[in-house]
C-alpha cells in the first residue's frame, strides 16, 4: 500500500513522533510511506510527495516542528483546491493520513465524503478539537507556560510588580487555564469565562490588601477585548487561515496598560507567542502522538477511512472524522472554578 502522510496548519511539538510511528509501522509491514511536504499545498499545487526511509525517521521523536513542513493553506480561495487534492490522492496514493486541527479535518471530512481513503490525527496546540481528550502539542505548550510563570514569579516578587502573561489560544483558553494552573497563576482570563477590567482590578487590590504586592495574570490571546473595555478591530476567525492574527490584537498589553492606569502597581507584559510551539516535545506528547499515529496507521491499513483515532479515558478509540469538527471543545466550568480557587 502507498500511504501518504501530511501535517497541516500550525506546527506543534510531537508531530514528528506521530510521523515516525506511522512511517516505522508502514516500513515494518512492507508498505511504502510517502511524506507530503507543506500540508495541503503539497497535493493541491505541484505534487510534493517523497518516499520516507528508515533514516528519515531516526532521532526525530525528540525534535519539535514537523520534518514534512507545514502551511496554512486555503483550499477554497481561489476555489478548486479541494478537487485538486482529491485528484492528487487518486493519482498518487492508496491512503492518506492528515495530521491537523479543526480546519484540517474539515477538509479531511470533505475528502472522505468524496471517496478519498483518508484518516486523520488530532493536533492542535490549543487543545480544543471536539471529541478528544488529547491533541498533539498541548502538553508541551502548557509545560512551557508553567515554566515561564515559574521564572516570571521570582522577578515579579522581587520588584512587587504585576506580570501579565499572554498565551496562545485562538478561541478557547485551555493553554492559559492549564498552563496557569500548573504555574500557580494568581488570575487567569480566558474566552469561555469573560471578566471585566473591574473584576481584575478588584482581585489585584484584594491581593495587595492581603500583603501580596505582586501578581501573575495569565491572559489567553483570544479573550474578547470589548468585554475588557477595548475595541475589536475585526472579526475573530474560526479558521486556521485568514482572519485576524490574534497575537497582533495585544490583549496582554491592553490588560497591563489598564492595570497601570488604575493602580499604582508597576506592570510588565510577556507574550509567550511561538515559544509555546517550538522545541522538543514532552514525554507525554511523544507517547500520545506515537499512540494516535499508530491508531491512524492501523485504521488506514484496515480500510477504516473517514475516521480519526481520538483519546478518551486514556484509550485510543476510532471516531468518525465528522465528530471532531464544527465547534470547539471549551474549558469546562469545573476546571475554571478549580483554577479560581487559587486566585
Ligand atoms: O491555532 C493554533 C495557534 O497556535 C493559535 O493558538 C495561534 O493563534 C496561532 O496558531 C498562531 O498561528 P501562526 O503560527 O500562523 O501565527
Amino acid at each position: 500500500m502507498r500511504i501518504g502522510v501530511l501535517t497541516a496548519g500550525g506546527d506543534a511539538p510531537g508531530l514528528n513522533a506521530a510521523i515516525r510511528a506511522i512511517g516505522q509501522m508502514a516500513l515494518r509491514d512492507g508498505h511504502e510511506v510517502i511524506g507530503i511536504a507543506n500540508g495541503w499545498a503539497g497535493l493541491a499545487d505541484e505534487y510534493a510527495g517523497r518516499p520516507l526511509h528508515a533514516s528519515d525517521l531516526q532521532g526525530v521523536i525528540a525534535q519539535g516542528g514537523t520534518l514534512l513542513g507545514t502551511a496554512r493553506y486555503n483550499l477554497d480561495n481561489p476555489p478548486g483546491g479541494r478537487e485538486r487534492v482529491l485528484s492528487a490522492i487518486e493519482e498518487h496514493l492508496d491512503g492518506l493520513i492528515s495530521i491537523g486541527g479543526d480546519g484540517t479535518h474539515r477538509i479531511s471530512t470533505w475528502l472522505a465524503d468524496h471517496g478519498a481513503p483518508i484518516v486523520g490525527v488530532p493536533k492542535t496546540l490549543d487543545n480544543d478539537l471536539l471529541g478528544t481528550d488529547y491533541c498533539i502539542g498541548f502538553d508541551t505548550a502548557i509545560s512551557i507556560v508553567a515554566e515561564s510563570i515559574d521564572r516570571l514569579y521570582t522577578t515579579a516578587a522581587s520588584h512587587h510588580r504585576v506580570m501579565v502573561v499572554e498565551t496562545m489560544g485562538r478561541l478557547t483558553g485551555w493553554v492559559a487555564a492549564m498552563g496557569g494552573l500548573a504555574g500557580g497563576a494568581d488570575m487567569i482570563v480566558i474566552p469561555e469565562f469573560p471578566v471585566t477590567m473591574d473584576d481584575i482590578m478588584k482581585h489585584l487590590e484584594r491581593r495587595v490588601a492581603a500583603g501580596l504586592a505582586f501578581s501573575i495574570v495569565v491572559v489567553a490571546e483570544g479573550v474578547n477585548l470589548s468585554t475588557l473595555g477595548g475595541t475589536e478591530k475585526g472579526e475573530l476567525s474560526t479558521e486556521g487561515v485568514g482572519g485576524v492574527r490574534l497575537a497582533t490584537r495585544g490583549v496582554g498589553q491592553f490588560v497591563a496598560s489598564k492595570i497601570e492606569e488604575h493602580t499604582a502597581i508597576e506592570v510588565r507584559t510577556t507574550v509567550l507567542g511561538h515559544l509555546q510551539r517550538g522545541g522538543s516535545p514532552t514525554a507525554h506528547d511523544r507517547i500520545w502522538a506515537t499512540r494516535v499515529g499508530a491508531g491512524a496507521y492501523d485504521a488506514v491499513t484496515s480500510g477504516k477511512f473517514g475516521t480519526i483515532p481520538v483519546v478518551r479515558d486514556n484509550n485510543v478509540v476510532l471516531s468518525p472524522l465528522s465528530s471532531v469538527i464544527g465547534g470547539q471543545r471549551q474549558v469546562p466550568r469545573e476546571i475554571y472554578e478549580l483554577c479560581s480557587v487559587f486566585f
